[in-house]
């Protein structure tokens, strides 16, 4: 008996340490409790209208276990009562009740908001959900060119109001990064028609700041410029009281051409064509990891981001997204990481690095020991890897979970903001419980990485249910929900329809690719 409780607390811890990671937590809302009550209450009065009177909404940090988010859905005799432990949890709560109970549905493509009067009681009175990890995602480095680059601030509130109903803690914030990237390089000497070779057009803003390509579609202007970094004011102001976590941008080496002219020391390579742009936009200058203007370029980007409107401490970093390394040696992929890894924490201690692993799908290149000696260059716990296309091919299966490194289990879906009819829900329905399950999973959280959105509603409403769901569900029962709460009404001809989407896999069983 005694040896069956040691065994059980044991198994226990493992599991505790395994995916609580302690250096992560002191990733969590910056916003006062008061504050992020007053986001949500804002939220309720833009989604319900003149039905927002009928619901209380409170922000309590204490109602749930820690490092997860909690919301209580309390049904009195007059009104609805959602107490959540953070304004994205409280967002979520209400589109939780907002659908299971009310049948309703807000998505990009339109609302259904034929809310019952009165409303709704919940079974027992009371319903308490906690999320599954500590993390949610959303975006993927290109979603902005693909989807977003035009929106004025209308419509980022409506994108922020989609993504905090669906418990979005963590998301990227990339807008105005060029007006940061400017001060940095002018204060280095550097012109504005230097930048604008560097920096693409504003609808490619995307390959640019990855280093693919440069100048394509531009030249950008001061006003773009200028009006970018008053949008992200308003973005990060709108996140952060939320309680969201933004994801602000870090320096990966890739330097404006001119850099061979005002440092005519530096050591800098040339990275290889990209999308076979010619040799007016491509083959981006890289700044070897060795190289002190690295040091110097990076700290002074997140310095200059920090006073102009103050940092999370979360960064977005990719080199070689898409674009293999000059070496293949372990010693150099190491110094790489440990380069970038020393230059977020010099200027934030509180630094974690985001990175994308959309690069190791290159197994050509990215071979076990060139994976491992990247990650592993990092101190464990002080990165997270978005596993980026979880769904069709998860890259911690093959590498031991990332070597203990964290990951975040994310759907793609969508390449180039193509919008045909597919998507993979059985894989999404099971694959995140796997990804939890994997032996020594390092696996932080969940996230939506598609490159374009405003597309296959469906699939976002199904997994994103995935935050709070306990185990895979019956599609088709599922899928009859959703014909629900799209419509308002049952009609078994509609239904049949997509049930008939489902079974005949012209939609469901379906992935785009690449
Ligand atoms: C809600 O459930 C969580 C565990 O999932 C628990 O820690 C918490 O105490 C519960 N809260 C209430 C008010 O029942
Ligand atoms: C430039 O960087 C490369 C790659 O790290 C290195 O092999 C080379 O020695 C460096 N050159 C100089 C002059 O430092
Ligand atoms: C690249 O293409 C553009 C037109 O798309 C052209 O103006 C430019 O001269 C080309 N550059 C080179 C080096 O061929
Ligand atoms: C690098 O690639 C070459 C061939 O392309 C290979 O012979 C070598 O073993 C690789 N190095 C490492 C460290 O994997
Ligand atoms: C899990 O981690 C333990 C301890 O590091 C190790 O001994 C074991 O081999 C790992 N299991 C798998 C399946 O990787």
């Amino acid at each position: 008996m005694i040896s069956k409780t040691v065994f059980v607390l044991f198994t226990n811890l493992i599991l505790v340490n395994c995916k609580d990671f302690a250096s992560l937590s002191h990733l969590k809302p910056k916003a006062s409790l008061g504050k992020q009550e007053d986001a949500a209450k804002d939220l309720y009065q833009r989604v319900l209208g003149p039905r927002a009177g009928e619901f209380v909404v409170k922000v309590q940090s204490n109602i749930g276990p820690k490092e997860k988010d909690t919301f209580l859905i309390n049904t009195k005799e007059k009104y609805v009562e959602i107490t959540g432990t953070t304004g994205v949890a409280a967002a979520m709560g209400l589109y939780y009740y907002l659908t299971n109970y009310c049948n309703c549905q807000i998505t990009w493509g339109g609302r259904q908001m034929a809310i019952p009067s009165p409303l709704p009681k919940v079974e027992g009175g009371s319903v308490n959900i906690t999320t599954n990890d500590k993390i949610r995602f959303f975006q993927n480095v290109c979603t902005v060119s693909y989807s977003s680059v035009w929106f004025k601030w209308a419509d980022w509130e409506a994108y922020l109001d989609w993504m905090a109903m669906r418990g979005i803690n963590m998301a990227l914030a990339f807008t105005g990064q060029e007006a940061i990237f400017q001060r940095v390089y002018m204060g280095l000497g550097f012109t504005m028609k230097d930048l604008q070779d560097h920096f693409g057009g504003p609808a490619f803003l995307a390959w640019s700041r990855m280093g693919n390509m440069h100048g394509w579609g531009g030249p950008i202007t001061q006003n773009w410029i200028d009006d970018q970094l008053i949008l992200q004011h308003k973005i990060l102001e709108r996140m952060r009281s939320f309680g969201m976590i933004p994801v602000l941008p870090g320096f990966a080496g890739h330097v404006p051409e001119a850099t061979i002219l005002h440092y005519p020391t530096a050591n800098v390579s040339r990275l290889r064509d990209w999308g076979h742009f010619n040799k007016t936009y491509c083959c981006n200058y890289l700044l070897d990891f060795n190289d002190p203007l690295f040091m110097k370029i990076a700290v002074r980007f997140i310095k200059e981001m920090e006073n102009e409107f103050g940092v999370d401490h979360v960064y977005s970093v990719d080199t070689f997204n898409e674009m293999r390394p000059r070496s293949n040696s372990t010693e150099y992929l190491a110094l790489s990481g440990r380069t970038i890894y020393k230059s977020l924490k010099e200027a934030d201690s509180k630094a974690i690095w985001l990175m994308q692993g959309w690069l190791f799908i290159d197994g050509g290149f990215w071979k076990q020991p060139q994976i491992k000696a990247l990650l592993t260059a990092v101190p464990q716990g002080e990165m997270i890897i978005l596993d980026l296309y979880s769904e069709i091919i998860p890259i911690y299966t093959q590498t031991e979970s990332y070597y203990g490194q964290p990951f975040i289990w994310c759907m793609l879906h969508d390449f180039g903001g193509t919008m045909e009819l597919y998507g993979a829900l059985k894989l999404i329905n099971e694959g995140p419980f796997n990804g939890r399950a994997f032996p020594n999973s390092s696996m932080v959280g969940l996230g939506m990485t598609p490159e374009g959105i405003f597309q296959n509603e469906v699939v976002y409403e199904f997994f994103t249910e995935n935050v709070w769901r306990k185990a895979p569900r019956d599609i088709s029962t599922w899928i009859s929900k959703y014909v629900l709460n799209r419509y308002g009404k049952t009609n078994k001809f509609i239904d049949l329809a997509w049930q008939y989407l489902k079974v005949t896999s012209a939609m469901f069983d379906r992935h785009n690719s690449w």
